[in-house]
């Protein structure tokens, strides 16, 4: 039997390469030898969205397509909706019941959310429920493995404390489940700063060449480095470790001219724009194609609704046997 994975993504702006290097390619990977669920998260997005969701269906489709483009293959891998399957609700009402109000508040993400989307009102109900919709969305799916990132780690020990809670009330219906901790390389943003949608410094993987030239020139390079022949400090430089991952045959050869001083940081930056849009050109065109007909997106998510929903009605007859609802 294959293991059972699942993972999901908020559809908040657009996906980046943050994403593809940090998760999307651990995923296309991990769907050959498993049985893999990955999940939009709107319901989720909707909890710090709220204000103003009118950009959410457009994130969702585009973020579908750039999954598939980016590999995801609806044949092997069940790509859906959070919010077209009901199942997800139901579990999250189950477990509201039951979860003390202290694991919430206390949860790290909690309150570095908190203050990391300060511009937001985010002192709601439904977003302090936040790390009990996704133990639901995890638990429903009796996942072996959850693949994440280290930020998620709180939800994923919040998760098993729901499940032991759950099995110790009504009877063990639950198991524990494992992190599957995504080995990142490190990819920084054009300030230097973690990439990511709300500092407003990724590249979007449908950014065209214009947009991909005009962010790299803006890249932070080493400070060091202010005149032509000031020798560079490749290690401490963002722009050499996007070679390095994009194109690590070309790696030594930035090191050399940087470090001897031999091109400038401009010249530098604008190889690398080529090198990140030759590396998105693939996943690009594949975008472009999947988002000229939108209803086979559709049709694609809603395929992976039924089966997600196979798997997660049996689960849930389940739950409200073991808890008494008729
Ligand atoms: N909280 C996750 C994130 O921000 C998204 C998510 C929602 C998720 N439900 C999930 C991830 C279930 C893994 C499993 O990245
Ligand atoms: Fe960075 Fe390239 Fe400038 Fe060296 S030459 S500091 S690697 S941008």
């Amino acid at each position: 039997m294959k293991k059972r994975i699942l993972s999901g993504m908020r559809p908040t702006g657009p996906l980046h390469l943050g994403h593809l290097f940090g998760a999307l390619d651990n995923w296309v990977k991990l769907q050959s030898d498993h049985d893999c669920f990955f999940m939009i998260a709107d319901w989720h997005a909707l909890m710090s969205e709220y204000e103003d969701p009118s950009k959410l269906s457009q994130y969702t489709i585009e973020c579908a397509a750039d999954w598939i483009a980016a590999g995801l293959d609806p044949e092997k891998s069940a790509i859906f909706v959070q919010s077209h399957v009901k199942e997800h609700l139901e579990l999250y009402m189950v477990f509201s019941d039951f979860v003390p109000l202290g694991w919430l508040e206390r949860c790290p993400t909690y309150k570095e959310q908190l203050r990391e989307l300060s511009s937001r009102q985010l002192h709601t109900y439904g977003f302090l429920g936040y790390p009990v919709l996704q133990a639901a969305d995890i638990l429903l799916y009796k996942a072996d493995a959850v693949p994440v990132g280290k930020d998620q780690l709180p939800h994923l020990e919040l998760t098993n404390d729901i499940a032991s809670k759950f099995n110790k009330l009504y009877g063990d219906v639950f198991l524990g489940i494992k992190p599957f901790l995504t080995k990142t390389s490190k990819l920084l943003g054009i300030d230097g700063k973690k990439m990511s949608k709300s500092y407003g410094n990724f590249i979007a993987l449908g950014d065209s060449e214009e947009i991909i030239k005009k962010k790299c020139s803006q890249m932070f390079t080493d400070p060091e480095r202010i005149r032509l022949n000031d020798k560079g400090h490749a290690d401490k430089c963002n722009i050499y470790t996007y070679y390095n991952l994009l194109r690590k045959d070309r790696a030594s050869e930035v090191y050399d001219y940087c470090t001897k001083a031999r091109i400038g940081c401009t010249e530098c930056k604008k190889n690398l724009a080529e090198v990140i849009s030759d590396y998105l050109a693939d996943i690009r065109k594949k975008r472009e194609k999947l988002l000229r007909n939108k209803s086979d997106i559709r049709d694609i998510l809603k395929d992976g609704a039924k089966k997600a929903s196979k798997a997660a009605s049996e689960t849930m007859s389940e739950v409200k046997e073991a808890v008494g609802l008729l």
